[in-house]
């Protein structure tokens, strides 16, 4: 078992407010998984992220990654697992804007006791792989979004770590550029990376193998993805308004994009 939490509960104090962000979760993710986590906003997701990336520790509970309690590391210890074990992807990229794309993704290595083998090659291997081969010089600010998170991705990955952890990593991305990213998320599962993403759109998490649903704190449901009574519905809705569109478009004329879609809604009047 790659992840194994325990009754774990987190809360945050606002003055003399108590918002319990974790109510007493219990989860095992096993090595290899592809893992969608939705719920609303407020529900905890980003908290529960926050502690499986060893970004935030919880009030009580157990956290064991590969077989290792994290709950009882200190400070130090728990800095070496975050950068050996974890990759992590914010919806905000989280880059530094001047630097290259080669030296944001070479900066977790700095910190790594595997910097002395050959840090730059690991970067330009890590780059080559999210298909980003011919950006290596460019600076961030330079980039479109979903080229900083294909850098962020790298950045991520650059450690090889045990879990790639993504919170929203499409949140700030336009439809097809999300595309790219879930796709690049589906060929690392393939090659056996560990991965859990937090996402607001059922489409995306339509690509995990199982979805865990938080509510408040707790975990409301917890399905492999076919079996996921919500993300069925999802599915099957999909696919009815996709035929009715298909019986309002004219045979052979092509489909989608907006003109079409403003097009046909004109038809329809
Ligand atoms: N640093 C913090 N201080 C106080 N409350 C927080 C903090 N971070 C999160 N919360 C609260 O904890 C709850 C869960 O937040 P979060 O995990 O960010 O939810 P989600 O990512 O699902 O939107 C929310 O009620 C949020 O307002
Ligand atoms: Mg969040």
């Amino acid at each position: 078992m790659t992840i194994e939490v325990r009754d774990l509960r987190k809360i945050y104090r606002m003055g003399v407010e108590r918002i319990h962000a974790l109510d007493g979760v219990d989860l095992s993710i096993e090595r290899g998984e592809f893992v969608a986590i939705m719920g609303a906003s407020g529900s905890g997701k980003s908290t529960i992220m926050n502690i499986l990336g060893c970004l935030d520790k919880p009030t009580s509970g157990e956290y064991i990654l590969n077989g290792k309690p994290t709950h009882k590391m200190g400070a130090i210890e728990l800095a070496r697992v975050r950068n050996e074990q974890i990759g992590f992807v914010f919806q905000t990229f989280e880059l530094l804007p001047r630097a290259t794309a080669l030296r944001n993704v070479q900066l977790p290595l700095q910190y790594s006791r595997r910097r002395f083998f050959g840090s730059r090659r690991m970067a330009k291997r890590a780059l080559e792989r999210v298909g980003l081969a011919d950006r290596m010089s460019h600076r961030s600010s330079q980039m479109s979004g979903g080229q900083r998170q294909r850098v962020a991705v790298a950045r991520a990955l650059v450690n090889r770590p045990a879990i790639l952890l993504a919170d929203e990593p499409t949140g700030n991305l336009d439809s097809t550029t999300t595309h790219e990213i879930i796709a690049l998320f589906t060929e690392l599962h393939e090659e056996g990376q560990t991965i859990i993403i937090v996402t607001h759109e059922e489409e995306v998490a339509g690509h995990a193998q199982r979805i865990v649903r938080l509510c408040d704190g707790l975990i409301m449901s917890d399905f492999p993805t076919n079996e996921d009574p919500i993300h069925t519905a999802f599915v099957q809705q999909a696919a009815s308004m996709a035929s009715a569109r298909a019986r309002r478009e004219p045979a052979g004329r092509p489909m989608l994009g907006p003109t079409r879609t403003h097009e046909s809604q004109e038809a329809a009047q």
